[in-house]
Parts: C-alpha cells; sequence; structure tokens
C-alpha cells in the first residue's frame, strides 16, 4: 500500500513516545482503548464488535491514515492512534491542480489511564513536525464537537486557531444536534511558532 505516509521516515521519536504507521497487529490495543465510553463519546464511529472493529481497521485506506503511538522509546504499549488524512483543498477548477495533496485532517485517541500527563499534546506535535517538515504540507485542520473540550483544548495547545463555531450543525449518537468547532494550522504559523 502505497500513499503519503511513505514519504516519512517512521518511527517517528518524541522525548517520551514513538509514532509509526499502525499495521492490523495494532486492533486489539486500539479496540481497547476506542471502546472505552469516554472515549466513543467523542469519535466518529463507536467500535462496534471485535470483529466488525477488526475487519474496519485493516481496510487499506484506514491503515494508509492511521498513526499508533507507543509509550517509551522501544516498543512500549499503544496509548493511543492518530489520524493523518492527506487531502486536497478546496479550489476553483483551474487552479485545482495547484491544491491537490496540500493538507491534511488531523484526529486523536489518548486511552484515559495516560490522559492529564501532556502525552496527546506531545503526539500531536510531532503530528504536525510530520505534517509541515516532513510532508511539506501547507494546511493542516482538526474538528470536533464544542462539548469535546479536552480535544479542542488539545488543537489550542499545540497552536491550532480555531476557525469556525458551526451551530447545532453536527448529530450527536446521544445527544442531538451539536455545535462544533474546526481548528486549522498553516505552515508558515507552524513555523513563526515559539519553540
Ligand atoms: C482529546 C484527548 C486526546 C486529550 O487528552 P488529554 O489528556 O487532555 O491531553 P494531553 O495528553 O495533552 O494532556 C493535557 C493535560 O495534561 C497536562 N499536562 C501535564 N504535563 C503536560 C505536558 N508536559 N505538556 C502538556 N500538558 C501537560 C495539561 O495541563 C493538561 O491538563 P488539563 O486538561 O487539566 O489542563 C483525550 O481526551 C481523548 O482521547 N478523548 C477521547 C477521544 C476524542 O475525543 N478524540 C477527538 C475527537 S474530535
Amino acid at each position: 500500500m502505497s500513499g503519503p505516509l511513505d514519504s516519512v521516515a517512521w518511527p517517528v521519536r518524541t522525548e517520551r513516545l514513538v509514532l509509526r504507521p499502525a499495521t492490523p497487529g495494532d486492533v486489539e490495543a486500539t479496540y481497547r482503548i476506542r471502546v472505552l465510553p469516554e472515549v466513543s463519546r467523542w469519535i466518529t464511529a463507536a467500535p462496534g464488535d471485535p470483529a466488525s472493529y477488526a475487519a474496519s481497521f485493516a481496510e487499506p485506506d484506514r491503515l494508509a491514515r492511521t498513526l499508533v503511538v507507543e509509550l517509551g522509546s522501544d516498543g512500549g504499549p499503544v496509548i493511543g492512534d492518530l489520524m493523518l488524512w492527506v487531502g486536497d483543498a478546496w479550489a476553483q477548477v483551474e487552479v485545482a491542480e495547484a491544491a491537490r495533496a496540500c493538507q491534511a485532517e488531523l484526529g486523536w485517541v489518548l486511552d484515559p489511564a495516560y490522559a492529564g500527563r501532556g502525552f496527546a499534546t506531545e503526539a500531536v506535535r510531532a503530528l504536525l513536525g510530520t505534517c509541515f517538515d516532513a510532508l511539506g504540507l501547507r494546511r493542516v485542520v482538526a474538528e470536533c464537537f464544542a462539548d469535546n473540550t479536552a480535544s479542542w483544548r488539545l488543537m489550542e495547545r499545540v497552536g491550532m486557531r480555531r476557525e469556525a463555531h458551526t451551530v447545532r450543525e453536527s448529530l450527536h449518537r446521544d445527544l442531538g444536534w451539536l455545535d462544533g468547532f474546526s481548528y486549522a494550522l498553516l505552515a508558515e504559523e507552524w513555523a513563526a511558532r515559539e519553540r
């Protein structure tokens, strides 16, 4: 399977974590986290039963945009996963070619047992570095329900800007129509950040 992630020198290491492309062997570790109510409450698709999750996790398109986060520097436990979905920017037809595969949407899940210690911040900063410094993307976006405070606070910790507050446009499986937030970061903003 080839995709944008192939051009990155994996694994990406941070002070406390390793980020690497997911493999079908990560299905159990990611299921264990995603099935927790405090996690599944906010993610796009609840994992369902283990067999259907395993089938969907192993789909090439999904694997091609999924990274796992390992604790420590050498094969530690999987404590979360990240989405890195490279796509086109909106463009007028005549210039659409110049807008191909120039931006990414990010997503994240952290095992609640490891919450509150900055692991998600550390992983997402490394992911932004991968997007801008390794992949040369021009813009990164992320979205969440406005009620998902932990997620938008993470976006702000890593320097993303709130670009939109949508009003009751996103349907939550239990909570009904909710507000949403969109955040973004441009390559030049990433380059100008305080290190
Ligand atoms: C969104 C999510 C990844 C955020 O996790 P998190 O634990 O809040 O984020 P971090 O790991 O970066 O930890 C940040 C917290 O640790 C604290 N912290 C401790 N050491 C830190 C450090 N070195 N660096 C940064 N923060 C640190 C921060 O102050 C912050 O605490 P606070 O929330 O009380 O202010 C997590 O809540 C999650 O997986 N939720 C369910 C899935 C989900 O919602 N996904 C997104 C769908 S849009």
